[in-house]
């Protein structure tokens, strides 16, 4: 696998090897460290392969056996493959395997449902919730009324009476629920109940937890929400990439926000990619990796509480958690400093009220994706917690022996085999 993977970057050191050294950098920095990043992974090399593929080369506006070019005809094959697929493996009545990334899709979710000015709930995202969910600097935000829901900032918890009430209050067309960093499991039946008592479309963004709904280790939205949009490169595992699903009498609306509404040709290269890592979803294994996901990030909460971290929610039910750092006399900007130096890849992040400005943080945000990916078991949790709790504790003291662990945990789990 370790071939395949350095062969592309290789073959460009001929033609390119300003552009090839920096690929063979980024290469071993993500090998020789632990990725703890919440939304990252490691795509397999046949999903690696499939975008780099002649498939790039191909303009297909349109949908399959619709396309405003010709010469469709195997694209359209691919791009249907992969939309059947994501309907079987999510159990949803249509899908559009078309935007190029998670805020596309969002975005045109929200062209497809919402006029200008029109009222949307979402979670803030000094709360958890995504820039894409009505933050003032995104389009979201921007061109739409959004009211946000915070969580409980006693609990970290989403307060779903707080939720209730705003949406009587605001009465909004659009209800979203979902988050880029919420450690505990969404109930998709309140908000979907919420949402019909106001009359509005619920919308889940299952973009961190797409993986684990995948492998039936997180409860499924698709039962319960008119609309599911996700990243397809976090637990998910596959190219960088966006996909909807839903209920199928929108899947007109949808497909037209998509494309002319908010893209314009898709990325076919990606949507065979989009194709593989769903195929790789089907299989046994990916179950199994999706429980080891949730058990080790369970072991690592633990351990990383009985070092004396504060996590907010005591816990974690996902592939994630935030830990407070303010009892550590710590920012989360200094502490990803710090793990960046001890080849620790995490970063800083909000806690619900955090007093420092965004840039800085009370928090960093932790998660087992990536590490699960790569072989990493619930026993080698315990050692990357202690190993984070020398780097916040005793940084220069310990740099020594946290290096050395981490090369050790490297070399016992390679990267591509
Ligand atoms: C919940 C959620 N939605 C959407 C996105 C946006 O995805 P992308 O970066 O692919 O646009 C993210 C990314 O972090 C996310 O966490």
């Amino acid at each position: 696998m370790l071939g395949k993977t350095m062969d592309a970057i290789d073959f460009l050191s001929a033609f390119d090897p300003e552009l090839s050294d920096m690929m063979h950098r980024e290469y071993f920095r993500q090998r020789d460290g632990l990725e703890l990043i919440a939304s990252e992974n490691f795509a397999s090399p046949a999903v690696m392969a499939a975008m780099g593929s002649v498939l790039t080369n191909k303009y297909a506006e349109g949908l399959p056996g619709k396309r405003y070019y010709g010469g469709c005809e195997f694209v359209d094959e691919v791009e249907t493959l992969c939309i059947q697929r994501a309907k079987q493996l999510f159990g949803a009545e249509f899908a559009n395997v078309q935007p190029h990334s998670g805020a596309q899709a969002n975005m045109a979710v929200q062209l497809a449902f919402l006029q200008p000015g029109d009222t949307f709930l979402g979670m803030s995202l000094a709360n958890g919730g995504h820039l894409s969910h009505g933050s003032p600097a995104n389009i979201s935000g921007k061109y739409f009324h959004a009211v946000s829901y915070d969580v409980d900032h006693n609990t970290g918890r989403i307060d779903y009476d707080q939720v209730r009430d705003l949406a009587r209050k605001h009465q909004p067309k659009l209800l979203i629920a979902g988050a880029s960093a919420y450690p505990r499991t969404i109930d998709f039946s309140i908000f979907a109940d919420i949402a019909r008592e106001v009359g509005a479309v619920f919308m889940v963004d299952m973009a961190h937890i797409a993986g684990l709904v995948a492998g039936g280790a997180h409860m499924s939205p698709v039962p319960y929400a008119d609309i599911v949009t996700t990243t397809t490169h976090k637990t998910l595992r596959g190219p960088r990439g966006g996909l909807i699903l839903g209920r199928a009498e929108f899947a007109k609306k949808v497909n037209s926000a998509v494309f002319p509404g908010t893209q314009g040709g898709p990325l076919e290269h990606v949507i065979a990619a989009k194709a593989v890592c769903l195929k790789e979803a089907m299989a046994p294994e990916f179950a199994v990796y999706a429980r080891n996901v949730v058990n080790n990030a369970a072991v690592l909460a633990d351990a990383l509480m009985a070092e004396g971290f504060d996590l907010v929610t005591g816990g974690t039910d996902n592939h994630l958690m935030l830990a407070d750092l303010r009892p550590m006399g710590i920012t989360g900007k200094e502490l990803q400093r710090r793990c960046d130096e001890n080849r620790i890849t995490l970063n800083k992040n909000s806690i619900p009220g955090d007093p420092e400005k965004f840039t800085v943080t009370s928090g960093v945000r932790i998660g087992t994706a990536a590490v699960t990916t790569r072989g990493l078991q619930e026993e080698d949790m315990k050692t990357i917690a202690h190993c984070i709790a020398l780097t916040a504790k005793d940084f220069e003291n310990t740099r020594e022996e946290v290096l050395s662990t981490v090369r050790g945990l490297c070399s016992r789990y390679p990267l591509y085999g």
